[in-house]
């Protein structure tokens, strides 16, 4: 989102000094890589991997000191290989070692409530609930900080948990709530008393809140979208990883944080980070993810906040659950109105109340220096070297471009009503009174301003309004992916925009150092919001049924999701499945499984190397040769049907060899109900699916043929469900070429 990308520069270059600092003039050409090296070795205890690890490394650089100096980290709890600075060639050679998956360069990553549940039916007082199992679920978030929850009411951690609490300056316990918490920051990036779990800036408080955040009563942004604000699952306990320091998150950390929290007896993992994809295993959130699956335990991330544009989407592993940003049913509404009563409603978030009637208006174009003033920049947007400060001074400003409160803010402005090009469908906190308006409306203000001898307006309190949901934000990343091309991505999607869960007390409602308002809770929009939110409900689906292998969970919430009310041509490609319905989906009828040997047959299909497939088994030396192969279009037993056409102008062919099982209740017969376009035949052999008891599995074919696609067209979409008498199963099935 735009509003992050001032703060995107300063801190990079914070970033670089800093490293410049540190590593010093002999090692300036290293740079941190990891070298990861599949499963662990059979019964080696954690010492002789290190040794391992050293002995590789002095292979490669050849000199005893420099390799010991190298070495950052060991990684080895949960899976095999290590982080270290090299040189270009030093990484080239250990890429050739037998024992050696991959070696890449550790990238910076970036770190991508009341009304929500209600909206998605997870009422808390009629919801059905499991909370003993549900207080037994330990959920991993990585992210920027750790909240501080009361435990009032909750046992003893279980037993199962082996991780660690590090307190540090402004984090002095954990409790029975937040019963871990840990940092990593390997390339010391952070100093002292920064070096802490404490929530500095208030996203990590806001995600584990949203998953697992106890109720409170009352909850709101000053006094805007009251209401209880309470985690989807309250009972569960939160285990937090920092691997953020301010917006950026180092790859290396967080693998670390991978390594940790699937030892550490975790039950789910919500990672709201991001980065374009890469390779899986030369990608650390898929390696990590990867890792977490053998051990029975779902990955959740967020899709990425660079749509509307499509081949956006980050996080595209099959293993994990990539989750999109819808809206909620409620938005926030700015009014204001002018000296001449004319009334008008932009978006942002005004936590102020007007303090008298109408304050004075000018436009940033008429507070502009007198002619012949030397200045920088331009005035019409607001910039703030471009104004005369003694014609803002108490005014209300308008301007032609967004972000532009904390200019008027610090030439002592009282409020701004500004111009977006693009129309958002998400709000921002402003350092004081404004509006953010379409430019459509801007050029009536703009005339009353010129044409009036003393403009006037004033700006009210935001308001909530109903509006027409779930629709895909405009924010949220789009498929299709070129990583495995024929699997749809994002999985599904869940609330983004607008969504008020716990905040910081150590920071400002907008972070920013003149702002004087703090607040337990506040409002924040991205895919960071959707990834807690689908977190929860995978958590709350795995309360009900511990045994769930992550694909059964996926799957559950992927063929009961709800489609979107607000249909565009590409918004299987924005919202994959639909939106998260937590409550149906504790009872898909169907679920499509997936064991760890179809995901290596599957990998074995997308021509991974033999040697890679071989250590990613660890002590079961997997050999593509030995193993069944993955059939048909896409490999592997997907709840989506998926196809990129290689050759666009080629005529559709694809098929897709599924499996479901039966988790319903006795006997059950399903039928096939397909809709497509005329354009598209979608035939399931067989079209129904007889099952006597639990646990049974059937196995079905669908085969979806067509004609080339005629110019203009790059998406067809269809739809297969299988139904009973209680459940309705549903996969999308989607054929996307390149525009020609
Ligand atoms: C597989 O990878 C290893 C190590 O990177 C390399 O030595 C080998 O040549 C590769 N094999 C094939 C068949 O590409
Ligand atoms: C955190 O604690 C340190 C030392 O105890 C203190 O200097 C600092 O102001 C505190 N607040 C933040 C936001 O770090
Ligand atoms: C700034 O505005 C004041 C008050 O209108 C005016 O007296 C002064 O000349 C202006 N200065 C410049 C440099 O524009
Ligand atoms: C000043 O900014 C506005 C809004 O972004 C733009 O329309 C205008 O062209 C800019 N003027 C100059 C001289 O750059
Ligand atoms: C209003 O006046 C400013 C200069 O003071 C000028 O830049 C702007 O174009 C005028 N707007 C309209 C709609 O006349
Ligand atoms: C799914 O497969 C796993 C093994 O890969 C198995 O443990 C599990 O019982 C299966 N079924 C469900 C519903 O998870
Ligand atoms: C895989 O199995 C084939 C056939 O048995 C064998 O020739 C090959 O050497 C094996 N490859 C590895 C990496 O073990
Ligand atoms: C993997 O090894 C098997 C047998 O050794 C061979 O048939 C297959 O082509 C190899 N795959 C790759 C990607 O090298
Ligand atoms: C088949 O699917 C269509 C579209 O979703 C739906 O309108 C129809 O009611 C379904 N038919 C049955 C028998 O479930």
């Amino acid at each position: 989102m735009k509003l992050h990308e001032g703060l995107f520069v300063f801190v990079l270059l914070l970033w670089f000094i800093a490293s410049f600092m540190i590593h010093g003039s002999n090692h300036h050409e290293r740079k941190p890589y990891i070298v990861y090296m599949g499963d662990l070795p059979a019964g080696s205890p954690s010492t002789t991997v290190a040794d391992d690890h050293h002995n590789l490394l002095l292979d490669a650089i050849g000199d005893e000191k420099i390799a010991r100096e190298s070495k950052i980290y060991s990684y080895g709890k949960s899976f095999n290989g290590f982080a270290a600075r090299l040189l270009p060639d030093e990484a080239t050679k250990l890429s050739d070692e037998e024992s050696v998956v991959s070696v890449f360069e550790s990238r910076k990553k970036r770190v991508l409530t009341t009304r929500s549940w209600e909206f998605l039916g997870l009422n808390h007082q009629y919801s059905k609930r499991n909370p003993l199992i549900e207080s037994n679920l330990i959920v991993a978030v990585f992210d920027t900080d750790s909240p501080s929850f009361s435990d009032e009411g909750y046992g003893p951690p279980p037993p199962k948990w082996k991780g660690k609490c590090v307190t540090g300056p402004n984090f002095t316990a954990c409790n029975n709530k937040v019963i871990g918490a840990n940092y990593f920051d390997l390339d010391k990036v952070t100093s002292y008393p920064e070096l802490s779990v404490a929530d500095t800036d208030g996203h990590g408080s806001h995600i584990a809140s949203t998953v697992a955040g106890s109720a409170v009563a009352g909850a709101s942004l000053y006094g805007l979208a009251k209401g209880t604000a309470r985690g989807g699952v309250p009972s569960a306990r939160i285990a937090v990883y920092k691997v953020c320091w301010s917006v950026f998150c180092n790859e290396m950390d967080v693998l670390a944080a991978f390594d940790e929290a699937i030892a550490d007896g975790v039950d789910l993992i919500s990672v709201s980070i991001g980065s374009p994809p890469m390779d899986f295993f030369r990608d650390g959130q898929a390696i990590g993810a990867f890792h977490a699956m053998k051990k029975g335990i779902l990955t959740t991330t967020a899709a990425g906040n660079d749509g509307p544009e499509l081949f956006t989407v980050e996080n595209v592993a099959p293993w994990i659950m990539t989750v999109a940003a819808t809206g909620i049913d409620r938005g926030f509404v700015t009014a204001f109105e002018l000296g001449n009563g004319n009334k008008f409603t932009g978006g942002s978030i005004n936590t102020f109340s007007p303090q008298k009637q109408m304050h004075s208006l000018t436009s940033g174009a008429k507070a502009a220096f007198n002619n012949g003033t030397p200045h920088q920049g331009n005035a019409s947007a607001c910039d703030p070297n471009a104004m005369n400060q003694s014609k803002v001074k108490g005014k209300i400003v308008y301007c032609l471009k967004t972000y532009t409160d904390p200019s008027i803010k610090s030439l002592g402005g009282t409020g701004v009503i500004q111009l977006t090009q693009q129309q958002t469908d998400y709000s921002s906190i402003l350092l004081l009174p404004g509006a953010t308006i379409p430019s459509v409306s801007g050029k009536y203000i703009d005339l009353y301003i010129n044409s009036t001898k003393n403009p006037k307006a004033v700006i009210y309190k935001s308001e909530t309004v109903k509006i027409d949901a779930p629709f895909v934000a405009s924010f949220s990343s789009r498929g299709p992916q070129r990583i495995s091309s024929n699997i749809l991505k994002p999985d599904l999607s869940a609330p983004g925009i607008d969504i008020l869960a716990a905040y910081t007390k150590l920071a400002t409602l907008t972070g920013d150092t003149s702002d004087s308002r703090y607040s337990f809770f506040t409002v924040m929009s991205g895919t960071s919001m959707a990834c807690s939110h689908a977190t929860a409900a995978a958590a709350y689906v795995k309360s009900f049924h511990p045994d769930w292998s992550p694909a059964a969970v996926k799957s559950a919430l992927m063929t009961t999701a709800t489609p979107m009310k607000i249909k565009s041509e590409d918004v299987v490609l924005g919202s994959g499945a639909g939106q998260i319905n937590p409550t149906k989906a504790v009872h898909p009828g169907l679920v499509y499984n997936i064991s760890f040997d179809s995901y290596i047959s599957f990998l074995c299909k997308e021509g991974y190397n033999n040697t890679t497939i071989g250590l990613l088994g660890g002590s079961k030396k997997y050999n593509c040769s030995k193993i069944k192969p993955a059939q048909g279009t896409d490999g592997l037993n997907y709840p989506t049907m998926h196809k990129q056409l290689s050759d666009p102008s080629s005529a559709i062919e694809a098929v897709f060899y599924r499996t479901v099982t039966h988790v319903g209740y006795g006997a059950s017969l399903y039928r096939a109900n397909i809709s497509s376009p005329d354009s598209l035949s979608v035939k399931v052999f067989p079209d129904t699916l007889n099952f006597v008891k639990l646990h049974e599995t059937r196995t079905f074919k669908v085969v979806v043929k067509g004609k080339p696609m005629p110019k203009g067209t790059q998406i067809l979409s269809a739809l297969l469900e299988w139904t009973d008498s209680k459940h309705i199963v549903r996969s999308n099935i989607l054929i996307y070429r390149e525009k020609i």
